[in-house]
């Protein structure tokens, strides 16, 4: 696994901003693995001036997004669909049609089913964009006795739901359910960016960069088994799990 520690949150962004494009610039029709939350949104903004400024053709690129919640529809605005467009899809030269986010109404297992199919259609994912859970979570594969490898549908944490509180008028109107890529899934993907910042990652940081050990306690460190997983961090982060480079 390689860490690579900037020093700032933004700079970081930059620099996965900068592995998008350089990976699209280099494969136009490239599989892009896309993840939401508070994390990548500044990475998202960055490729959107890219793409304004002509330095990047999204036209022919394909994504898949790894989560969904259960039980709201695309168009409501705490989906991760409606996320997708707003803070990326609507503003770059990308075809809709080329964009996949897994349905979070109607029958959950059908969904999850068309998800991992999407995963791998036409080829896996050539880079897999991740942020990381204040528990260690990847996409929604919550820190547990056992982890699940293809696309499922989980059961949201105490943890994952105070976490994502922040984006909902009450923390009651948080789904407690999600469809998501499993960890066979992400581990797929011919490389694998996770960014993280703040404090909060303290703990699942420490679990995935300090040592060699692998727990599905901390989901995040079966990314030590990938040949190609990089960790985005910024200084203040590198410094509070004592990372030295
Ligand atoms: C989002 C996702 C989640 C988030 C994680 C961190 O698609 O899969 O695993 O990456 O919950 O969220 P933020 O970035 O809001 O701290």
């Amino acid at each position: 696994m390689k860490v690579i520690v900037t020093g700032s949150y933004d700079e970081s962004c930059a620099v996965v901003a900068e592995m998008i494009k350089d990976l699209v610039v280099s494969k136009p029709n490239a599989k892009l693995g896309l993840a939401t939350g508070g994390t990548p949104v500044p990475i998202y903004k960055k490729l959107i001036a890219m793409n304004e400024a002509g330095e990047v053709d999204f036209s022919a690129v394909h994504t898949v997004n790894l989560d969904e919640y259960c039980g709201i529809p695309g168009t409501h605005d705490q989906s991760y669909r409606y996320f997708m467009n707003t803070n990326l899809f609507d503003h770059i030269n990308i075809d809709k049609a080329n964009t996949f986010v897994a349905s979070g109404m109607g029958d959950f297992e059908a969904n999850a089913a068309e998800l991992e199919a999407k995963v791998y259609e036409g080829g896996v994912a050539d880079l897999q964009l991740l942020g990381i859970g204040n528990n260690g979570h990847i996409a929604f594969n919550e820190a547990s006795d056992h982890l699940i490898s293809k696309a499922h549908i989980e059961t949201l944490t105490e943890s994952t739901i105070n976490a994502n509180a922040r984006f909902f008028e009450k923390k009651e109107d948080v789904p407690t359910k999600a469809i998501t890529m499993g960890m066979g899934d992400i581990l797929a993907a011919k490389k694998v960016v996770l960014v993280a910042t703040g404090l909060a990652k303290v703990p699942a940081i420490k679990g995935l960069i300090m040592d060699d050990v692998i727990t599905t306690q901390n989901p995040s460190t079966m990314l030590k088994m990938h040949t190609d997983a990089v960790v985005v961090i910024d200084k203040e982060l590198a410094d509070a799990v004592g990372y030295k480079a």
